[in-house]
């Protein structure tokens, strides 16, 4: 059946704000023929006609439509952010006893909002019910009958910890029933983030969480939900989105505040520091990392001068790039960490010719250029990587680099500030913060990043940086040192200064 997509795109768009462009036409047009057959309409043009005058068709058109992708203590940091500054400061600022109300938008099958709720009830107990309100939103009725249902497969568990389920979920075969002390915690609502009004029940949060939502939208449909959002937040509320949307979500609605090396977006002015509480709840022991620790990672220009090489010898390309190859890109990046530098840019070559958006040959060849100081070429390829993929880590650190050894200060921070916008966990980039600032004069900021990479340094199990491509040779212990050294060392200037 063939069917004019476009009318449904612009229907759907205007009322809840969701793109269905390019890889995502396939799937609408798939769940549109089903809806056709089983509404027994013969076509697409009657169909629509239907579809305008029912609301229980959108709504079963868009349950279908939505994508519910989520799981328990999902970016458990801004779980313990929560937990360890942003509750107990509401709670310091309360005036009255109410509980705080705290709204999970677009919560899909609820695995976000009780995931609050056990992190708060690791920290506060059974005062949980009374010091918290907790509210699920989402536009799909059929994700929040699941959500209502608190029952789940392994699926939604995805490094959590044996004590946790045990703790708060009954298993029986293939079942996680949740348990009904934090089930009973969570009330859902359907909402459209996109309407003009709201249900009642999600007005004066204190606290929304909204993750993984936005991406789905385009810019100007996002400055709209994140002014809703606004307007559901109490003065003082703060606004969680995810840590990889950030930037796209930073639309001047709302002013973004970075703690702890988070960010989030807070309504009122950004208040005082509070100090972690004595004995926060250690979400790294509950949630096994995905991402085994590397004790060593290779690399070599990142904290040594580059060192500069041969150039690549013009017969290179033509003698390399004619047979088909039958090397990985692990052959290249075993190149690379050997140094074997033209070896590897011949290779790249080749990977290149048959692929010219190939983002790890494309890193691999900034890489390979910045070691031989042709800065300006390592840019170029860095950004060629960054038009495949936006979020590259590798790339904003490459850049970063490049800048940074063309003495482009401002530059090359705003590179690393956007690796660390990404990824918070990119201790490698914090380690170059840290020094840029320590040498331009800023040692507030410097001790802030280089406490940032000690601490996640000293994780028993290191947290993934977010480079995937790039051979690094640092080593743990000795980059810990070095930051250990300097924060004594910024420590003792700051006494001298306060001598004089
Ligand atoms: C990928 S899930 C995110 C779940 C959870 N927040 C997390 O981070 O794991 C996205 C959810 O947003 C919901 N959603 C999409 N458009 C929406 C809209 N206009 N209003 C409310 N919810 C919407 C979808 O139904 C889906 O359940």
């Amino acid at each position: 059946m063939i069917i004019d997509l476009e009318p449904f795109q612009k229907l759907i768009k205007q009322r809840c704000g969701l793109i269905l462009e390019g890889i995502d036409e396939e799937k609408l047009a798939t769940v549109l023929a089903q809806r056709i057959t089983v509404t027994r309409l013969s076509n697409s043009a009657e169909y629509y006609l239907h579809l305008q005058g029912s609301s229980d068709e959108f709504q079963d058109l868009v349950n279908l439509l939505t994508i519910n992708e989520t799981y328990f203590f999902r970016e458990v940091e801004q779980l313990r952010l929560l937990t360890e500054r942003l509750v107990p400061r509401l709670l310091m600022q309360r005036e009255d006893n109410q509980p705080l109300r705290i709204l999970s938008a677009g919560c899909s099958t609820g695995e976000e909002p009780y995931s609050l709720v056990m992190a708060l009830r690791e920290k506060y107990g059974d005062d949980v019910s009374s010091l918290f309100s907790f509210t699920g939103g989402d536009i799909d009725t059929q994700a929040l009958a699941k959500a209502r249902s608190g029952c789940y497969n392994e699926f939604s568990f995805r490094g959590v910890a044996e004590d946790i389920k045990a703790r708060y979920f009954d298993h029986d075969d293939w079942v996680y029933r949740l348990k009904d002390e934090i089930r009973n915690q969570v009330e859902f609502h359907e909402m459209n983030l996109f309407a003009d009004e709201f249900p009642a029940a999600l007005y004066d949060c204190d606290i929304i969480f909204f993750r993984n939502v936005s991406i789905y939208f385009d810019t100007p449909t996002r400055r709209i939900i994140q002014q809703n959002l606004a307007s559901l937040l109490n003065d003082n509320g703060y606004l969680m989105i995810g840590t990889a949307e950030t930037i796209a979500n930073d639309l001047g609605v709302l002013p973004l505040v970075e703690e702890d090396g988070l960010f989030y977006f807070s309504k009122g002015q950004h208040p005082a520091f509070v100090p972690a509480t004595a004995s926060p709840f250690d979400f790294s022991r509950h949630v096994v990392s995905k991402v085994a620790a590397q004790e060593h990672v290779s690399t070599e220009c990142y904290s040594t001068p580059v060192v500069s090489s041969l150039p690549i010898p013009e017969c290179v390309e033509s003698t390399v790039a004619s047979p088909a190859p039958c090397f990985s890109i692990d052959e290249v990046q075993q190149q690379c960490s050997a140094k074997r530098y033209d070896e590897a840019m011949a290779m790249i070559v080749v990977l290149l010719e048959r692929n010219p958006g190939d983002v790890s040959a494309l890193l691999l060849k900034a890489h390979i250029q910045l070691n031989r100081k042709e800065f300006e070429l390592a840019e170029t390829s860095a950004r060629q990587a960054l038009q495949t993929d936006p979020w590259s880590i590798d790339a904003f650190v490459l850049l970063g680099l490049a800048a940074k050894w063309r003495e482009l200060i401002g530059e090359a921070v705003r590179w690393f500030k956007q690796a660390v916008y990404a990824r918070h966990e990119c201790w490698l980039a914090r380690y170059y913060l840290a020094e840029l600032y320590r040498a331009g004069g800023e040692p507030d900021k410097a001790r802030r990043e280089y406490r940032a990479v000690l601490q996640l340094l000293s994780q028993s199990t290191v947290p993934d940086n977010g480079i995937r491509v790039l051979p690094l040779e640092v080593v743990h212990s000795e980059l810990r040192f070095l930051c250990a050294h300097q924060l004594a060392k910024l420590g003792d200037q700051q006494r001298m200064v306060g001598r004089k």
